[in-house]
């Protein structure tokens, strides 16, 4: 059999995972893939670097943009981050050759996604993007599969773990923002730029992804209503739980009269709703169904196992040849109408 041949496009923590989780588990992989899925090729800043995993067996491009060229390659993996430069570059010249596309890059799908959909479409390749929303919970899945029946009235949830690790340290130990923040940093959750999880930019990327699932819409990031958590005192989160309720960093796509709201911000979550249990960097989305009824995912967001396994798993799709229109139906179905503008 044909192997299923993929180069990987950056080698920061989730790179390495993949590696590592392809190796650990090659043997099940191979088993329900039907085939050996292979690294044949990589790329990334730093050649030298210790990843804890040997890499001398791979080719090495020099530069990322080759990858989606060579013939011996049928996916590429991209792990590079950031919403437009390096990352869309390969993405665009990956779907132009007709090769399959996976990526962890919310951002650039929140941004981008329905270019990339519809060159995915047109040129009949896989486009997929598990590992980008929440991490290694299946949620993309989840929601364009397994509740694909439903009529979804709402999706909400805990979206970026740095700020709810922020807000469960706080609610705690009683201690302030500033210094969560910088342990939040440490333990290698938050994204290059943090302020991008503070500010809540990186839970309205993942909204975005889930909301056009969800509800069928095209992806509109620029109408996410977006606040972060910067301004939480200790003293709020004390008072909020003096009334019983939870302070979270919570993002809502909801489907109203004048269309679709999609907020990011935080919020008062009764201490006895499953989103007041969601401790550390653990994220979690909700779901409601018209015949499923309310649907509830909770698991790691971040992290090299987590990530590293939603990236695999969209490869053994790939390799199994199952995979359809990557949001759910095709992009010109979407609805362009749905979405009410930013504040409505
Ligand atoms: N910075 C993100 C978070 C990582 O803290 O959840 C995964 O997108």
């Amino acid at each position: 059999v044909q192997p299923l041949r993929v180069a990987l496009a950056g080698l920061g923590v989730v790179g390495g995972g993949v590696v590592k989780l392809l190796d650990a588990n090659r043997a099940l992989i191979e088993r329900r893939a039907g085939r050996p899925i292979e690294i044949v090729a990589v790329s990334a800043r730093d050649r030298h670097r210790d990843r804890g995993v040997d890499l001398s067996r791979f080719d090495w491009a020099d530069d990322a943009g080759s990858l989606a060229a060579r013939d011996d390659v049928d996916v590429v993996v991209e792990l590079v981050g950031g919403a437009d430069g390096p990352a869309l570059t390969l993405a665009r010249a990956t779907l132009a050759r007709g090769k399959a596309f996976v990526t962890a890059n919310k951002a650039m799908v929140a941004h981008h996604g329905i270019e990339l959909a519809r060159a995915a479409e047109a040129a009949g390749a896989a486009f997929k993007y598990e590992a980008a929303v929440a991490g290694g919970i299946p949620v993309i899945k989840g929601l364009r599969e397994g509740a694909a029946a439903n009529e979804i009235g709402r999706v909400y949830g805990i979206l970026n773990g740095t700020c709810n690790y922020i807000l469960t340290t706080m609610e705690a130990a009683g201690r302030d923002f500033a210094g969560v923040l910088a342990e939040a940093q440490a333990l290698g959750y938050a994204e290059a730029d943090p302020s991008f999880d503070i500010d809540g930019v990186d839970a309205a990327h993942k909204l975005a992804i889930l909301a056009s699932l969800a509800f069928g819409t095209t992806l509109d990031f620029a109408s996410v209503a977006i606040a972060g958590i910067r301004p939480i005192l200790a003293a709020d989160i004390a008072e909020a739980a003096a009334l019983g309720y939870r302070v979270r960093l919570v993002g809502l796509a909801e489907a109203g009269p004048k269309g679709l709201l999609q907020r990011v911000h935080p919020c008062l979550v009764p201490q006895d709703h499953p989103l007041a249990h969601v401790q550390g960097s653990m994220n979690a989305v909700v779901a409601e169904g018209n015949f499923v009824g309310r649907l509830f995912f909770e698991g790691r967001g971040a992290g090299e196992g987590p990530t590293a396994s939603a990236v695999v798993a969209d490869l053994i799709d790939i390799a199994r040849r199952e995979y359809g229109a990557p949001f759910a139906m095709p992009v010109d179905s979407l609805d362009e109408r749905a979405p009410a503008p930013r504040g409505e």
